[in-house]
């Protein structure tokens, strides 16, 4: 690995003031990339012999990496030896997994996973004492000691610390085939070909990323499960995975179809009350044991998005889980039957029906009657991982139930790691949130952990989807969001700006511009999104019959996933009052129903969530719904401009291979925030005929229609919808010659940036040439991996994306021409069909494609010369 080769020859240099600058690194090590740090002395007095007292795989895996880290961070040999548990020792790290009886101070459940580290630093050498109440517990105690010594910090003298809550896990939504449903970094690392891989060193390399920030569980497949997962043969295959997983002590969990008993037992039904179901399920599960001792249990999607479930023959979620979790108690196993069900063929004509109200609606009636070991598994708001929707009720209406929270660091509807968007913030939002259940403080955090309602498990799961890519999600900066969901699920009440700035100085080193500009960065990136994205509570305004990338916003409407936001004539948002609406309000306990129902007191940000008001109505800010709408998305879509100037302050201060790399998702976030920003409010003054006071909207004085330019070659095309074009048109080139756009400019003489809006489809590969007065410019090739990452060959929000030429010179009467050539290699010609298999809004979306790339061009501006692109 690069950056392992990189770091050994900076150690080997001890060079005092270090600074990786120079080393190529490729992202793989995460934030355990253990870079020397210039502050080495600091830390000279840490005895240099690791002696630990247990030889369990996972306390040789923690000495082993506490070896490994400090050797590397501080630029010395460190040696492990293993004795036996009494022996004295002196001048040493001693690491003790046998220190139970001393860490009474938290609850039995997480005794096992708690940790105490004693640091009397002497005159010579100190005295480092790492005490886990098991192997799992010093490992996690090596990591966070690593963390401090990797970002500086001092060492306290006493450091006792436990995990919030028992569950900690993280879902990858893997098929067997190797594709990852929401995954937008290559593919799976577990499967490939129907089958899991034979190289697992990714997953074992994985395993220790998510051991370093607490999490015990990973639930390798997706929720849309695999029909023939637990056949006897795949079973054997995800020992392996337990394998590589058991050194870091994550247990690994399943996905399950509840249609099992059929699909891969060949029964007659999957009823669980049926007797031989019950008796399968017994089956399975000890053969899953036999197997795999530390199996952590199963994840249950059912009725809910086409998959089978209880209802098919009357039964009630209670009754599916209960029959797993029988099965799986005497193993110490769990189920996390999901939160997820819902109908996604409600009739949009009918203003009661109401696809938040699902969660409360299918379950409230069964608090109480789930096995002790079922978790229900709650995505944190009412709909499905929006850039923000309000806390969902189901967490303060269980109260004789387990629960835990689910998250989304994949970022499906924020970005797909396309942009920058740390989700941290919203999370603590929604853990910090105090649902006032029974008129006290029941926040959200308390209640997953199971303190608020006195119930004896719960916790914390996250969505996170890494694929094959070597940096796991593709944006460098994303992984701060696997970072940020490890550090809340073991405390909640960690700062955010503790858990950005030890992810930035260990992912980026420790140069204090480098971590003053990145910390801020991330910390405003939630807010910037959302500004240019969902805005006051709707939702984000993406295409939800298609990726969930680019704007798309009426697809939300007038169809059977209940995404709805009632954009109409007279005003907009769904009502979702008690007095009018669909009643939802009314699932909160009652100080938070109130807090929602009324308009003086409904926050601005989720308005529209909860009411439909006109397009001129007052926000509490003071302005017009709408001209705030206007003024955010420019707002929102400036600040991602300027993350690239923010980030090019750093050249030379980090490595080059990602610093490129990010830099050229900043630049094309700047480009795809401005698509957003158009879309949206060219659609909010459309249907509110309400212009802009500050006349941005449609007026872009800068920029030049390709559909009007003298063409020569290219045709106009409408697109779809036609707010994720400017003047929704677009021109496409049919070839196979190079079409050409021209026209003469009028700018006074000076130097400009000249940005190319064009769509890039996925597979062709069209190449653009930009001339002036018959000089070429710039040339480029359309050939960027875009989410969807996979054929689509719709000009639309989803590919939209640009160049910009920077400081070219220009004068009055020059001409300027853009020459497109389109990729009309005949293996992309149509027909050739869609496979794909995902169960989501977008199967709703098949066509026969061609996957020709007509050189698509949607607008050319040319703005002043400087460090943002024009806007
Ligand atoms: C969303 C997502 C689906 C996923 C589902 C789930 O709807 O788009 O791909 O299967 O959530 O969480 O089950």
């Amino acid at each position: 690995m690069n950056s392992v080769r990189c770091k050994l020859a900076v150690t080997a240099l001890m060079l005092a003031a270090l600074s990786t600058a120079a080393c190529a690194e490729d992202g793989s090590a995460a934030w355990l990339r253990y870079a020397p740090i210039p502050a080495a002395s600091r830390y000279a007095n840490l005895p240099s012999r690791i002696v630990v007292r247990g030889a369990s795989p996972v306390d040789q895996a923690a000495a082993a990496e506490l070896r490994r880290g400090l050797s590397s961070i501080l630029g010395r040999p460190f040696t492990v030896e293993t004795t036996q548990a009494n022996q004295a020792t002196s001048d040493a790290i001693v690491i003790d997994s046998h220190a139970a009886s001393s860490l009474t101070k938290t609850t039995a459940s997480l005794r096992d996973e708690s940790f105490r580290i004693i640091f009397t630093p002497g005159s010579g050498h100190a005295q480092l004492s790492i005490l886990g109440a098991s192997p799992q517990a010093s490992l996690y105690a090596v990591f966070h000691l690593l963390e401090e010594v990797g970002a500086q910090k001092p060492i306290p003298s006493l450091d006792r610390q436990s995990p919030s809550a028992p569950i900690r896990w993280v879902d990858e939504w893997d098929n067997l085939n190797g594709t990852i449903e929401r995954g937008y970094a290559g593919r799976s690392i577990f499967f490939d070909n129907g089958h899991v891989r034979q190289d697992l060193t990714r997953a074992g390399n994985y395993a220790r990323l998510l051991a370093s920030i607490g999490i015990n569980g990973c639930n390798v497949n997706n929720v849309n499960a695999d029909l023939d997962l637990l056949t006897t043969e795949h079973l054997h295959e995800f020992a392996r995975i337990a394998d590589a997983f058991r050194p870091w002590g994550v247990k690994l969990a399943l996905s399950i179809d509840l249609s099992s008993p059929q699909t891969v037992g060949g029964l007659s039904t999957f009823d669980p009350k049926d007797p031989s179901v019950i008796a399968w399920w017994q089956k399975k599960v000890d053969e899953i044991y036999t197997l795999i001792p530390n199996f952590a249990g199963f994840t249950v999607k059912a009725d809910s998005e086409g998959r089978v479930g209880p209802s098919k023959y009357g039964r009630s979620p209670a009754d599916a889980a209960n029959v797993l979790a029988h099965a799986l108690a005497p193993h110490g196993g769990v189920v996390l039957y999901r939160g997820f069900v819902y109908n996604n063929h409600l009739d949009w004509h009918d203003h009661k029906a109401d696809r938040a109200r699902a969660g409360v609606d299918n379950f409230a009636a069964l608090d109480g009657k789930f096995e002790p070991n079922v978790i229900i598994q709650i995505k944190e708001g009412p709909i499905d991982f929006q850039a923000r929707e309000p806390v969902s009720p189901l967490f303060a209406v269980l109260r004789h139930t387990p629960q835990a929270i689910e998250t989304q660091t994949t970022q499906e509807y924020t970005g797909q790691q396309r942009h920058m968007v740390w989700l941290p913030p919203m999370w603590q939002w929604v853990l910090d949130s105090d649902m006032r259940a029974g008129g006290r403080s029941t926040r959200v955090k308390y209640i997953i952990e199971g303190k608020a309602f006195n119930q004896p498990t719960g916790g914390y799961v996250s969505v996170v989807n890494v694929g094959l890519e070597p940096n796991w999600l593709h944006h460098p900066m994303a992984m701060a969001n696997l970072y940020g969901f490890g550090k809340l699920a073991w405390n909640p009440d960690e700062p955010l700006y503790d858990i950005i700035d030890t992810w930035t100085r260990l992912t980026w080193g420790n140069n204090p511009k480098v971590d003053s500009t990145v910390d801020a960065m991330q910390l405003a990136s939630w807010h910037n999104y959302e500004s240019y994205s969902g805005p006051n509570g709707m939702g984000t305004l993406t295409n939800i019959l298609g990726y969930h990338f680019g704007p798309g916003i009426e697809s939300a409407e007038r169809n059977g996933w209940g995404q709805w936001f009632r954009g109409e004539k007279d005003g907009i948002g769904m009502d979702r009052t008690t007095a009018t609406g669909t009643g939802y309000i009314r699932q909160y306990p009652p100080e938070l129903a109130a807090k929602y129902e009324s308009l003086a007191t409904c926050p601005d940000d989720l308005l529209l969530f909860f009411h439909h008001v006109p397009y001129d109505y007052k926000l509490h800010s003071g302005k017009s719904l709408v001209q705030s709408i206007y003024d955010t998305h420019y707002a929102g879509a400036l600040a991602a401009a300027e993350y690239v100037p923010q980030w090019q302050s750093l050249k030379g201060l980090i490595d080059d291979d990602r610093y490129e790399q990010t830099l050229r998702l900043f630049n094309f976030q700047a480009g795809h925030a401005i698509v957003w920003r158009d879309a949206i409010d060219n659609w909010f003054q459309r249907i509110s005929g309400i212009t802009d006071t500050s006349e941005r909207v449609g007026h872009d004085p800068y920029r030049i229609e390709a559909e009007d330019m003298k063409a020569v070659g290219y045709v106009p095309v409408d697109v779809d919808p036609w707010e994720t074009a400017s003047g929704g048109k677009a021109v496409i080139c049919h070839g196979p010659e190079p079409c050409t756009l021209t026209t003469v400019l009028s700018k006074p003489a000076g130097r400009y940036d000249i940005a190319v809006q064009y769509f890039d489809i996925w597979r062709g590969v069209s190449t653009y040439d930009l001339l002036i007065n018959g000089r070429s410019v710039a040339t480029w090739a359309a050939d960027d991996t875009l989410p969807p990452a996979q054929p689509d060959t719709h000009l639309d929000g989803q590919d939209s994306t640009r160049f910009t030429a920077h400081d070219v010179a220009l004068q009055p009467g020059d001409t300027l021409m853009l020459r497109g050539t389109p990729d009309v290699h005949p293996e992309l010609a149509p027909p050739v069909s869609d496979t794909t298999t995902s169960t989501g809004p977008e199967t709703h979306m098949r066509r026969s494609l061609d996957l020709r790339e007509l050189a698509p061009v949607d607008y050319i501006e040319i703005g002043p010369n400087g460090p943002i692109t024009p806007q």
